[in-house]
């Protein structure tokens, strides 16, 4: 098949699919949720985790205040909670009340964790560096959430269980189809 070429990214689409989650602060004044499509999992220990915020995004400013965040991961069913946190601001409302989001208590942080989750990482700040338009947040994971049923003993996800939320771009919204998972054995690679 061939191929199209560009020097420039477009809209910049091309990465996708990325899991679509939704990230929670609370400061003493304000809790928010904003949809986080561009985050990473750094490092093992300590456990890091980072995700891309824009200083556009009332969150923003609410990240650097608590110094710390809580990343949710979402099943397909809550499309619709991630489209509306992520299509609105916390400038303008608050998010919780209006569209009705379940929350549980977190353990070591203030961020509310999504009751709707089947995971949840909650993170103390740890750094913070400007990249282009995007700020790289750096978080320590200091509490993990977990739908123990949605794990296998290995702590795998099982995907017949869950559908993970994945964002494609322009407001389009994906899951996994057909179930395949393959076990590629390390001894089995060459
Ligand atoms: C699926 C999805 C993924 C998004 N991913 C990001 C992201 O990775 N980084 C970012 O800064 N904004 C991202 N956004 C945009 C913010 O969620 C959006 O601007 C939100 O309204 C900000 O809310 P706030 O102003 O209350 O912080 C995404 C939006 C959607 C719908």
């Amino acid at each position: 098949m061939p191929k199209a070429y560009s020097t420039g990214v477009g809209k910049f689409l091309q990465h996708y699919p990325k899991l679509a989650t939704v990230v929670t602060v609370k400061t003493k004044e304000q809790e928010n949720a904003l949809a986080i499509a561009w985050h990473c999992a750094l490092s093992f220990e300590p456990p890091l985790y980072g995700v891309a915020i824009s200083p556009k995004r009332f969150s923003y400013g609410l990240i650097l205040e608590a110094k710390e965040f809580a990343i949710n991961f979402l099943p397909i069913e809550s499309v619709k909670l991630i489209a509306a946190v992520g299509r609105t601001s916390g400038r303008e409302l608050n998010k919780f009340e209006r569209f009705q989001i379940a929350t549980e208590k977190p353990i070591k942080i203030s961020a509310p964790i999504l009751k709707d989750a089947y995971a949840a990482y909650e993170c103390k700040l740890v750094e913070h560096h400007t990249y282009g338009d995007h700020e790289w947040f750096v978080g320590e994971v200091v509490a993990t959430h977990y739908l123990q049923e949605a794990f296998d003993e290995h702590e795998v996800l099982n995907l017949e269980k869950i559908k993970p939320a994945f964002y494609i771009g322009n407001d389009l919204y994906a899951e996994l189809g057909k179930i395949a998972v393959h076990h590629i054995g390390r001894t089995e690679i060459f």
